[in-house]
């Protein structure tokens, strides 16, 4: 029997960790690095830099009596490290897509990667779209109904995010964990529907 910290029999066997592996992929200055450092860090940086090759962060958060870890590979948008792309997506369990809602072009761009995720990646990959900067609400060039009936279309989570006001950004990382198949994932194990609040991340410092 496994015990606890204080040594303690503990009756419900060894707390689990699974590892997920998570890749952003998306047109430059969608605000992948910033959504990644908002998950991470709960910080937010104008005029961040652009990413060179890719970076790669984990964050564990305790979901009911599982801990995941988020293994997250943030890539870099610009068009010359695309060929790089399918070394991150190989073997992840789930991606997320970014697009800027006030720019069309990301869109069009995310479409085209969810096309090459349909096609290359693993079959069971789950694939989120983001809508991120939503806090630019005002200047919105893309609109949500579009995007929802293409996500629903497609099998794909959409939300809209704002790493800048935090909006969604835990959310997107967890809807994704609980999507995760059984066997790759004890969050996942319980299905897809929305986390109940003992189920909330434990160390979150955002919304
Ligand atoms: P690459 O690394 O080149 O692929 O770009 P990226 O997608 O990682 O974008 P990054 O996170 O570097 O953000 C680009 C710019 O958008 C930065 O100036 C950020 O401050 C800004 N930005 C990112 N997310 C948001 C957001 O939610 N709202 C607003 N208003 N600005 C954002
Ligand atoms: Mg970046």
């Amino acid at each position: 029997m496994a015990t606890n910290r204080s040594g303690v029999a503990w009756p419900y066997g060894a707390p689990q960790t699974k590892g997920f592996k998570v890749v952003l992929l998306g047109e430059s200055a969608v605000g992948k690095s910033s959504l990644v450092q908002r998950f991470i860090k709960c910080h937010f940086q104008e005029n961040a830099s652009a990413t060179i090759g890719a970076a790669f962060l984990t964050r564990t958060v305790s979901l009911g009596d599982t801990t995941v870890m988020f293994e997250i590979w943030d890539t870099a948008g610009q068009e010359r490290y695309h060929s790089l792309a399918p070394m991150y997506y190989r073997g992840a369990q789930a991606a997320i897509v970014v697009y800027d809602i006030t720019n069309p072009h990301t869109f069009v761009r995310a479409r085209n990667w969810v096309k090459q995720l349909q096609r290359q990646a693993s079959p069971s990959i789950v694939i989120a779209l983001a809508g991120n900067k939503s806090d630019l609400a005002a200047k919105r060039m893309v609109e949500f109904e579009e995007v929802q009936a293409y996500a629903d279309e497609n099998g794909l989570l959409f939300m809209e995010t704002s790493a800048k006001t935090a909006m969604n950004v835990n959310d997107i990382f967890l809807a994704i964990a609980i999507r995760l198949p059984t066997n790759e994932g004890g969050a996942a194990a319980r299905g897809a529907r929305r986390l109940t609040d003992g189920e909330r991340p434990r160390r979150s410092c955002c919304k």
